[in-house]
Order: C-alpha cells, then sequence, then structure tokens
C-alpha cells in the first residue's frame, strides 16, 4: 500500500481534476479550467515519482543515465509511466470540459425571452400595459415559460420624465414600463422590495440596491453589475411584448464577472 503522504496527493490530484470538471460545467473561464487542471497533473505526477521511490527504494539515482531503452531501471520506469499517465489523465478530462464550456455558457447567457415574447403573469395571463399602476412591482415571465427560474422578470411603471435611458436604450420602457432580470447579479437572490421614491429596487439577501430609473444600475451594496434589462413594446391591442433579448447575462457573476 502507498505511504499515507503518496495517497493524500493522489485523492488531492483527483479532487483537482473534479474541481476543473466542474468549473468547466460552471462556464468559469477555460484559462482557470486549464490552471486547476495543470495543478493537479503536476500534484498526480509527483505523487507517482513518491510511489516510485517506495517501490524501488534502493535503487540508484545514477541508474537512468546508465540504463538504456529496455534496460531503463525499475523505479526510472514507474516514473515514467506514472508521469505519463498523469498527463494523459489531466488532457483527457481537460479537453471534454474545455469543450462543454461553450455550450454552458451560452446556456447561461441566454434565456427564454426573445424578440415578440408577449409578457405574462406568474399565472400565465397576459400583461396588459393599462393594468400597470405606478409603483407596482409584477413578477412577469415570457410566454410559454411560465416559471422559468432565469426568465422571471420584475415589471414596474414609473413616470417616464424621470427615467434616464441608457445608450442604446431608447425606447425600451414604452409609457414608464420597465422590466429587469429579478435575479440579483451579486449571488441570485430574487430582489423583490421596490422603493417608487427614489427609484430603486432592494435584494434582501444583502442589500444590493439597484436604480430601476438608471438600467437597473447597481448603486449599493455587494453587487457589482447591474440588473439586466428586457427592451419593452406595447402591441396593437395593448398586450406588452419584448423586442429583443435581455441586455446581458442573468443572475450571479460567472467566467469573471463579478
Ligand atoms: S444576492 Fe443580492 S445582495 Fe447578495
Amino acid at each position: 500500500l502507498p505511504p499515507r503522504g503518496v495517497l493524500a496527493a493522489g485523492g488531492g490530484a483527483v479532487l483537482l481534476l473534479a474541481g476543473a470538471v466542474a468549473l468547466a460545467v460552471l462556464g468559469v473561464e477555460l484559462r482557470w479550467v486549464a490552471a486547476v487542471a495543470a495543478v493537479a497533473v503536476g500534484v498526480l505526477g509527483g505523487a507517482a515519482v513518491g510511489w516510485a521511490k517506495v517501490l524501488a527504494p534502493g535503487e540508484p539515482d545514477q541508474e537512468e543515465r546508465h540504463v538504456r531503452g529496455p534496460g531503463l531501471g525499475r523505479r526510472v520506469l514507474i516514473t515514467r509511466v506514472g508521469v505519463g499517465a498523469a498527463v494523459a489523465l489531466g488532457v483527457a478530462l481537460a479537453v471534454p470540459a474545455a469543450r462543454r464550456l461553450g455550450p454552458a455558457e451560452d446556456a447561461l447567457r441566454t434565456t427564454a425571452w426573445q424578440a415578440g415574447s408577449r409578457v405574462v403573469t406568474s399565472t400565465g395571463e397576459l400583461v396588459r400595459a393599462d393594468e400597470v399602476a405606478l409603483g407596482d412591482l409584477l413578477t412577469v415571465y415570457p410566454e410559454g415559460a411560465v416559471g422559468a427560474h432565469d426568465a422571471q422578470l420584475v415589471l414596474v411603471r414609473e413616470l417616464p420624465e424621470r427615467i434616464e435611458a441608457m445608450a442604446g436604450r431608447a425606447g425600451w420602457s414604452p409609457e414608464g414600463l420597465l422590466a429587469y432580470s429579478k435575479l440579483c447579479t451579486h449571488m441570485g437572490c430574487p430582489v423583490g422590495l421596490y422603493q417608487q421614491r427614489t427609484g430603486e429596487l432592494l435584494c434582501p439577501c444583502h442589500q444590493a440596491v439597484f436604480d430601476v430609473l438608471r438600467g437597473g444600475e447597481a448603486v449599493e451594496g455587494p453587487a457589482r453589475r447591474p440588473l439586466p434589462q428586457l427592451p419593452l413594446a406595447i402591441t396593437a391591442d395593448g398586450h406588452l411584448a419584448a423586442t429583443g433579448e435581455l441586455s446581458g447575462p442573468v443572475g450571479t457573476g460567472f467566467w469573471g464577472r463579478p
């Protein structure tokens, strides 16, 4: 049986490799995945070398210099096989993980909202623009995706003259109706407290504050990114619909975002 140190190093390497795969699946930047995988391979190689020394403690170090080809000493051979196996294992795990990075990241960047999605309540009823009163806060979804965690939005009405449209967002808030992702950009809690007097949305988890009147900007607390905004329009029959996708990825930070 290998000594405890070797076992611990081997176990740690396996954990690190599993961590690298998990990071890739979660959509973390490839360079971080590769860094963790590289450390894992290094640790695994070290464990292999340590084990080789245990298996063949009596063979001199200079053996490698004197022995060639099929005559390599047992210690040298085991060391090389161990390091080679560690590298191969690292590559075998890192490559599929990296391949999954793209789709995983895409899945986190997109939601069911797209141009033409009609806005419905949590019970699936279409939302009429004239039903939303000043100071109201409604949780809404795209038609056909009620309950989708990443697609839930807060819908509020504000006085149009109070709204400062961000660059490129003119016309996103018809008649003062504004829609933002309900997932806090700090750690994904649902934002739910709206102070109409200040135009601020509060997250109850760690007190992040977002400015509804200025593109959902994070103005206080631990969140760094604004709440993604959905461009809205009022349809000919008075209902609300999206004219495009959300302005950014929803929820907590990944792949280097704060
Ligand atoms: S999750 Fe919203 S402030 Fe932390």
